[in-house]
């Protein structure tokens, strides 16, 4: 069984992170996306509301698990018997970051990291932006799932 991981927060998930995760499931036998536990960065939604939204948006791929996680990525991914990491670069400016995440990650447990380029659709996506778009009510359409999009609203207008 060739497995892997798309980390994040996904707070909420975007369609950047659905076009990750879907091609990610085309190359691999199972994705396990693994949402961050973390009590130090405010957060819009809970981690079991992230998991109910990715569950339900990466339903039709059919090989996708949603999983959460505290603590270090790699003992995650040693625990669920995970070789490698995937994450999406958007631009340049991603790159510093990831690179150094990717060695230490390596250093610290053998896990590789495979970066895939983000479709240019949405290399201009983050979940901070989105949110800051909805809170002043833009339209978000078409940057997350309509599901998402709902919630995000619903959510926002309080
Ligand atoms: O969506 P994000 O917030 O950019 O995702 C970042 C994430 C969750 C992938 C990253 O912060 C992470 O792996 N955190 C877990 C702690 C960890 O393993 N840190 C790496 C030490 S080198």
């Amino acid at each position: 069984m060739r497995r892997v991981v798309c980390p994040g927060s996904f707070d909420p998930v975007t369609n950047g992170h659905l076009d990750i995760i879907g091609r990610t499931s085309r190359l691999y036998d199972e994705v396990v996306v693994a949402v961050l536990i973390n009590v130090e960065k405010k957060s819009l939604f809970t981690v079991d509301e992230r998991i109910e939204m990715l569950t339900a948006v990466t339903k039709e791929y059919g090989n996708v698990r949603v999983e959460k996680f505290h603590g270090l990525l790699v003992d995650f991914c040693k625990q669920q018997g995970i070789p490698a990491i995937v994450k999406g670069l958007r631009a340049i400016s991603d790159f510093d970051y990831e690179l150094q995440m990717a060695q230490l990650n390596y250093r610290m447990s053998g896990v590789e990291t495979l970066f895939m380029s983000t479709n240019p659709e949405y290399s201009f996506l983050s979940s901070s932006r989105l949110k800051e778009i909805a809170r002043y009510g833009g339209d978000v359409s078409g940057l997350v799932p309509d599901l998402v999009k709902e919630l995000l609203v619903e959510r926002l207008r309080g």
